[in-house]
């Protein structure tokens, strides 16, 4: 019998967690943002990434409230995040003044359009208010297509309010339109992604000891 072997390739991984404390937090979170220039009955979802371009004045405060939650994962990233599914670069998150960082809330009938946050960067979505049995979350899609239908295959993480889901930057996702009563918020940010002190590791070297 001819013994045939196989592997998975194009590896892609998502994570998510859950913020400690998460009523007490989410209060803070909430009473940090300026809402006052949401117009509910806008076809455009509130988002105060324009006016900022991401860098808004209540980072500090925000980062403050998920010190702890945040730092478990990208202060001591690597032994956690690092797979073999990038062979060649030794990275790491850069500091978190390099962070951007914005808040949305969707209404009825609103919706975000398929987009991605460009290269080089780590993305984080953190359901702030988030009714798990009326909302879509994040809807993502595969980089490649399904190799015989050539149908771009879709994922929503199973998420609940207080939850951060952090996917690669260049995912095309959106947010689907909103058809519940009560308001989904978000906050979204980015981590760039750097080299790390000790450089670029030999990519053959990385790819003959991850090698099947
Ligand atoms: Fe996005």
């Amino acid at each position: 019998m001819r013994k045939v072997s196989n592997q998975t390739i194009f590896p892609l991984k998502v994570y998510k967690w859950s913020v400690d404390n998460w009523e007490e937090k989410k209060q803070k979170l909430l009473d940090i943002v300026d809402f006052s220039k949401e117009k509910e009955d806008s076809p455009n979802a509130f988002s105060d990434f324009h006016d900022t371009v991401g860098k808004p004045s209540y980072f500090d405060k925000w980062y403050e409230i998920l010190r702890d939650d945040l730092s478990s994962a990208f202060e001591e990233p690597v032994s956690i995040w690092q797979d073999k599914s990038n062979p060649g670069f030794n990275l790491q998150y850069a500091e978190k003044d390099t962070w951007t960082l914005w808040t949305q809330r969707y209404r009825k009938g609103q919706s975000h359009p398929v987009h991605n946050h460009g290269v080089g960067f780590i993305s984080a979505v953190l359901y702030l208010e988030f009714d798990y049995k009326e909302h879509f979350p994040t809807k993502l899609y595969s980089p490649y297509p399904d190799t015989f239908s050539g149908c771009f295959g879709t994922h929503m993480p199973n998420a609940q309010e207080g939850d951060i889901f952090v996917f690669p930057s260049i995912l095309l996702h959106e947010s689907p339109f909103h058809m519940s009563d009560k308001p989904k918020t978000i906050q979204a940010f980015n981590v760039p992604l750097t080299f790390s002190d000790s450089g670029l590791v030999s990519p053959r070297d990385e790819m003959y000891k991850s090698h099947v």
